[in-house]
């Protein structure tokens, strides 16, 4: 609109029912409910300081509208967003998680606030104050390392190196990738502590990969990056340290967003067993790794954080 018409009579009938409109949509206001607190998030103080001022808006029982967040439409949109919010992550509903969930869960926020995902752009430009500090990041992670569960230390370099000296011959895998021993001298990007099943893993990078975590180029990850994850069987000694038993698999996550276009951008491959057989019966055994990684989608189909190697 000119603004030298809002003075005519067309403008100003077209101003008022502008003004109707805002007035009008006010009226539509589902309801906004504060559920109770069932179990608050359970973190030193300093910790809970940051988490409450920049997520609690949108991640817990505990929302707090401004007044500019009051009036139609944008009621509607930060509605939506503590939904959202709510049911992606609520830290009003702490023991509704367990340990390791709870412990994920943190992981992942901080993650999330590292590489800015969190608290959400829209958000932050209405409330500066809840933008997350580097100051912050580092007493997060600070708080992250106190949960860590003791270190696994799987000596990787033993037991595959024992492995590819008896076989020698390794098939490619059934949709065409070549069997790369390379990835013995690959740097561990994180040991995933946890274990179940009695398997122990160990996630690896190669330089590529290592190279875009430091420069934190990981969603996309760049073309070339790869990943490999080993299995072993896992045991407990009597005094708790985790040791690595038989080797039971090795896989690989390939990036090549044309070559591999049809699997997500990615090259799945897996050899099974101390013999290195590859995995499943046809090409299509790429479906099941595909299916499985789907949910990280949003972080370019890798399951890995690495929030260690990021921050050395
Ligand atoms: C303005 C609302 C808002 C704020 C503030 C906010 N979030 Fe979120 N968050 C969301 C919404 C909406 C989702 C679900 C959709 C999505 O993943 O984008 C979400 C999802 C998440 C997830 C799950 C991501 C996933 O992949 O499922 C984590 C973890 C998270 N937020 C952490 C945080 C942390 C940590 C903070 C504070 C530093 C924070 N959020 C602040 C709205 C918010
Ligand atoms: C049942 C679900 C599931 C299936 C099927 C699956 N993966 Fe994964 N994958 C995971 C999870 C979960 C992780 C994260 C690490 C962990 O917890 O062990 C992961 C991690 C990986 C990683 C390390 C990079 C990353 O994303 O963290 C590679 C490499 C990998 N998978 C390859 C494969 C290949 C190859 C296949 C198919 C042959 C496959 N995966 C099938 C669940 C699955």
């Amino acid at each position: 609109m000119n603004p030298k018409n809002l003075f005519t009579k067309k403008g100003s009938v077209i101003l008022i029912l502008l003004l109707l409109c805002l007035i009008g949509i006010q009226f539509i206001r589902p309801r906004l409910n504060n559920p109770p607190v069932t179990a608050d998030l359970d973190a030193p103080p300093e910790v809970k300081q940051i988490i409450e001022r920049a997520c609690y808006d949108c991640h817990s029982n505990k929302s707090k509208l401004a007044w500019f967040d009051q009036p139609a439409p944008a009621y509607w949109l930060v509605r939506n967003h503590i939904l959202e919010g709510r049911q992606a992550l609520n830290f009003s509903e702490w023991d509704k998680l367990s340990k390791d969930q709870q412990k994920g869960i943190l992981y992942e926020s901080v993650n999330q606030a590292l590489f800015k995902e969190m608290p959400l752009k829209q958000y932050l430009l209405l409330h500066p104050g809840s933008e997350i500090t580097d100051k912050d990041i580092a007493i997060l992670k600070n708080y992250l390392d106190t949960l860590a569960p003791p270190k696994v230390k799987p000596d990787t370099s033993a037991t595959i190196r024992n492995n590819a000296s008896i076989v020698t011959n390794v098939r490619p895998s059934l949709n065409g990738i070549p069997y790369n021993a390379e990835y013995r001298n690959w740097e561990a990007i994180s040991s995933t502590e946890r274990f179940d099943n009695g398997t122990l893993r160990v996630i690896l990078g190669n330089e590529i990969a290592v190279k875009a975590i430091k420069e934190q180029h990981i969603n996309p990850w760049p073309d070339g990056a790869q990943f490999a994850k080993v299995a072993w069987a896992g045991t407990i000694d009597p005094e708790g340290n985790v040791h690595t038993g038989d080797f039971k698999q090795v896989e690989f996550m390939i990036k090549d967003s044309h070559k591999y276009a049809s699997t997500e951008g990615w090259g799945f491959a897996r050899w099974r067993g101390m013999q290195l057989q590859p995995y499943g019966k046809t090409a299509l055994f790429t479906t099941e790794c595909t299916n499985c990684h789907k949910p990280m989608r949003d972080n370019d189909f890798v399951f890995t954080e690495p929030l260690r190697l990021a921050t050395k």
